[in-house]
């Protein structure tokens, strides 16, 4: 019995995807640096153990694959991948494939394509979502690297991958850290997604002073609509959850302290460094580490006491109805900040991400699985460029801005945080004004810094006769 794949790392995500990949049909070879985890495993496997071979050194694991040999590493992000790798090489050879299936910061992905081609050995970097039932039932899957390499894992990828109307979830998007890339920036987008739902609900909780059982049922309801998401549906399935040992809703006894792992905040870093606005997304980040500072905004809360107003809307199902065109909107523009950032990526990598599969891959399986993205498939399919500029999403956004608007104007007024709300406005209202302020700025620069500035009636580099 030869396996089709290896894997390296029973932890949950490891265990899961072994179990999927078995499940389909393939032989699989497993290894774990504690043996006690993987003969677990195997017990816990039920009738498909037998497909499993449960392999006590790395060489026992790579003996036991099908030249050339692809084994999926999924261990914690960081040092342990290089570790896995150092040893895989050492029973590894010529045109075996690695396949990092972690959170990877692209960047070690492209590091450890290079080494890693040096040795005749090839990588593959691969974005894996959708959580612990994702990797047992179907993720979404992203991957990078070798196009040959790919090919060679296509079909346990495509078989194990979410299927959107049969369509596997799962593509090549580009060489080395592609996926990885591609990975992150769907984590960029979630942190967005989530922080504005959370805005919204907040305008909900403390602007109207609604139940978690009230919103729970609001967003129930928009599950049904334009908004239709596996976030939308997780969002009303929490806050319909009582807490046991009290009796109350259990978000109600959520510290409102947000973790993060850090691929939100290496989307925004490379949004910066590829000089895309990125803005809702870095408001989602920036809000997470502004929730974590709980005892200095205790001790502020302390300091202003300003008391937070009510909103007294004349009627609160229409308001309801705005808050869901306010974030369908507010959605529009963070997806469009996020692939803006994807596209330019492409460009300046030479990657030539495919956006419309990428979107694609996105319908089913990940965190961010939605109707919307199914939209975004089709205009992109259409064209690339912004989204706001495409004529679907332009006419979405003439229809809901102006909620958007008035929803964001509802909560600054009563003193309401909403920052990623706030900014997806301001990135819309900024991206679709002809003539900007930047004129000013550009005279502010010469006037200090003799740095020049364009005319509107001249060609070159001017500079102006300022007075003291
Ligand atoms: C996924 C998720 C998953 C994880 C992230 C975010 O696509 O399945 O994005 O990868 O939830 O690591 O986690 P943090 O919120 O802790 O950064």
């Amino acid at each position: 019995m030869q396996a089709e794949i290896g894997l390296v790392g029973l932890g949950v995500m490891g265990a899961n995807l072994a179990l999927n990949i078995a499940e389909k049909g393939f032989i699989i070879a497993v290894y774990n640096r504690t043996w006690a985890t993987t003969e677990k495993f195997v017990a816990d496997a039920g009738p498909l153990a037998t497909r499993i071979i449960a392999c006590r050194t790395m060489a026992d694991l790579a003996a036991a694959i099908r030249q050339p040999r692809p084994v999926i590493i999924m261990v914690k992000a960081g040092d342990a991948v290089d570790e896995q790798i150092k040893s895989l090489r050492e029973v590894m050879e010529r045109n075996d494939i690695i396949i990092d299936a972690g959170n990877a910061n692209y960047h070690d992905t492209v590091r450890r394509d290079a080494e890693l081609s040096m040795t005749g050995l090839t990588f593959i970097g691969m974005g894996v979502s959708g959580g612990e039932e994702g990797a047992r039932h179907g993720p979404s899957i992203m991957a990078g690297g070798l196009e040959s390499s790919y090919r060679r894992v296509e079909n346990v990828l495509t078989a194990i991958a979410a299927k959107y109307k049969k369509s596997p979830c799962c593509a090549w998007v580009g060489t080395d850290g592609a996926g990885h890339f591609v990975k992150t920036m769907h984590n960029g987008i979630e942190y967005a997604d989530m922080q504005m739902i959370a805005e919204i609900y907040g305008v909900m909780r403390d602007g109207l002073g609604m139940t978690a059982s009230d919103i729970a049922r609001v967003f129930a309801t928009w599950n049904a609509g334009k908004l239709n998401s596996y976030l939308i549906e997780i969002t009303a399935k929490v806050l319909a959850t009582v807490d046991d040992k009290t009796g109350k809703p259990l978000v109600d006894i959520i510290v409102d302290r947000a973790g993060q792992k850090g691929t939100g905040k290496w989307s925004v870093i490379e949004a910066q460094n590829l000089g895309v606005p990125a803005t809702t997304l870095e408001a989602a980040v920036a809000a997470r580490v502004l929730s974590s500072m709980k005892d200095e905004r205790t001790r502020a809360a302390g300091l202003y006491k300003i008391k937070r107003k009510k909103l007294l809307p004349k009627s609160k199902t229409a308001l309801i109805r705005q808050l869901e065109s306010a974030l369908y909107a507010a959605k529009i523009a963070a997806y469009a900040q996020g692939f803006a950032v994807m596209e330019q990526a492409s460009i300046e990598k030479g990657w030539n991400l495919p956006l419309g599969s990428i979107a694609a891959i996105w319908r089913e399986g990940c965190i961010i699985r939605s109707q919307f993205l199914d939209l975004i498939t089709s205009a992109f399919r259409k064209s690339n460029g912004n989204l706001l500029m495409t004529a679907a999403f332009s006419g979405m956004m003439k229809d809901n801005h102006t909620a958007l608007r008035k929803t964001v104007a509802d909560a600054v007024l009563i003193g309401q945080p909403v920052p990623a709300l706030s900014t997806a406005l301001a990135y819309f209202d900024a991206y679709r004004q002809a003539r900007g302020t930047a004129n000013l700025i550009q005279g502010q620069r010469d006037y200090f810094g003799a740095h020049t500035f364009e005319r509107i009636n001249e060609s070159g580099a001017h500079r102006g006769n300022w007075t003291e």
